[in-house]
C-alpha cells in the first residue's frame, strides 16, 4: 500500500458499465461509481440479479467494465494485460465466495499454501504462514483435513485463511454467510470483523440486511445502479 495515503481511494468506480452480449444484451451494472478508502469496510447490499457479483469481479480484476473506470491501488485495470490483472489478484487481492471454491484434493494446509505458491514463497515460510492463519480462524486442528471432512462453516474458514494468505490489502467477499447456518454465519462475519480490525479494507455484497450490518457503511444497488448509502453507527 505504499503508493497510497492515507486520503486515497484504494478502489475507485467511476461511472462503470457493465453489459453482457446473451442474445440481447443484459446490463448488469448501469452506470455504478464507488469509492472505498483503505482500510473501510463497505457492504454492497441488493436483491438477487442487481449486479453485486459482477461489480465484485470487476473490482477483483477477474474482468474488465463495458465502459467507466475501476481503478485499484491507483491503477486502472483495463491498462493492466491479462498477466498483470493475475498478478494484481494474486497480491493485493483477496476472494471469499458463497461456495467456498476450496480445491477438492488439496488439504486445508495446502489450500492456504497455493496463493503462495503462485507468489513463489519457499516451501517452509508457506507451511508456517498456512498454519499461523488456520490457527487464526480457529482450525489448527483440522490442518490436515481434506475440504470433503470439513463442514461448511469450517470449509469457509479454510477459504478465508487463503483469501489472507498473501497479506492482500483488500478483501472482497461474495454472500459468505450464504451457504451456511445462521450461528456459523456469525462466526465467519466475526473473522472478517477481525480481519478488519487488523487493517484489510472489506467489500462484502449480501442480499441480507443482517449480514450488511457488520459493515461500516450499506451502499444499496437495484438493477446496476446504485440507490441510498446508510452509515453504520456504533462501535462493533
Ligand atoms: N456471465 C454472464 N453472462 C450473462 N449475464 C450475466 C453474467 N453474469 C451475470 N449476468 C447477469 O447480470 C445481472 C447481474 O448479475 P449478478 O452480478 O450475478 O447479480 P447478483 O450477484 O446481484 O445476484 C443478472 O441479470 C445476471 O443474469
Ligand atoms: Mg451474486
Amino acid at each position: 500500500m505504499e503508493s497510497v495515503t492515507a486520503d486515497d481511494p484504494i478502489v475507485c468506480l467511476d461511472d462503470v458499465r457493465k453489459e453482457y452480449a446473451l442474445g440481447g444484451t443484459v446490463t448488469a451494472l448501469d452506470g455504478i461509481g464507488l469509492s472505498l478508502p483503505a482500510g473501510s469496510y463497505t457492504a454492497v447490499m441488493g436483491p438477487s440479479g442487481s449486479g453485486k457479483s459482477t461489480l465484485l469481479n470487476l473490482i477483483g480484476a477477474l474482468d474488465t467494465p463495458t465502459a467507466g473506470r475501476v481503478s485499484v491501488d491507483g491503477t486502472d485495470i483495463a491498462d493492466l494485460s491479462e498477466n498483470d490483472r493475475a498478478k494484481l489478484r494474486g497480491t493485493k487481492i483477496g476472494f471469499v465466495f458463497q461456495t467456498f471454491n476450496l480445491m477438492p484434493r488439496l488439504s486445508a494446509r495446502e489450500n492456504v499454501e497455493l496463493p503462495l505458491v503462485f507468489a513463489e514463497w519457499d516451501t517452509d515460510r508457506r507451511t508456517e504462514r498456512a498454519e499461523s492463519l488456520l490457527d487464526r480462524v480457529g482450525l489448527g486442528d483440522r490442518m490436515d483435513h481434506m475440504p470433503q471432512e470439513l463442514s461448511g462453516g469450517q470449509r469457509q474458514r479454510v477459504a478465508i485463511a487463503r483469501a489472507l494468505a498473501t497479506d492482500p490489502a483488500i478483501v472482497l467477499a461474495d454472500e459468505p454467510t450464504g451457504n451456511v447456518d445462521t450461528e456459523t454465519g456469525d462466526e465467519i462475519m466475526s473473522l472478517l470483523a477481525d480481519t478488519h480490525d487488523r487493517g484489510n479494507t472489506i467489500l462484502l455484497v449480501t442480499h441480507e440486511r443482517r449480514i450488511a450490518e457488520h459493515a461500516d457503511r450499506i451502499v444499496h444497488v437495484r438493477d446496476g445502479r446504485r440507490e441510498d448509502t446508510e452509515t453504520i453507527g456504533g462501535d462493533r
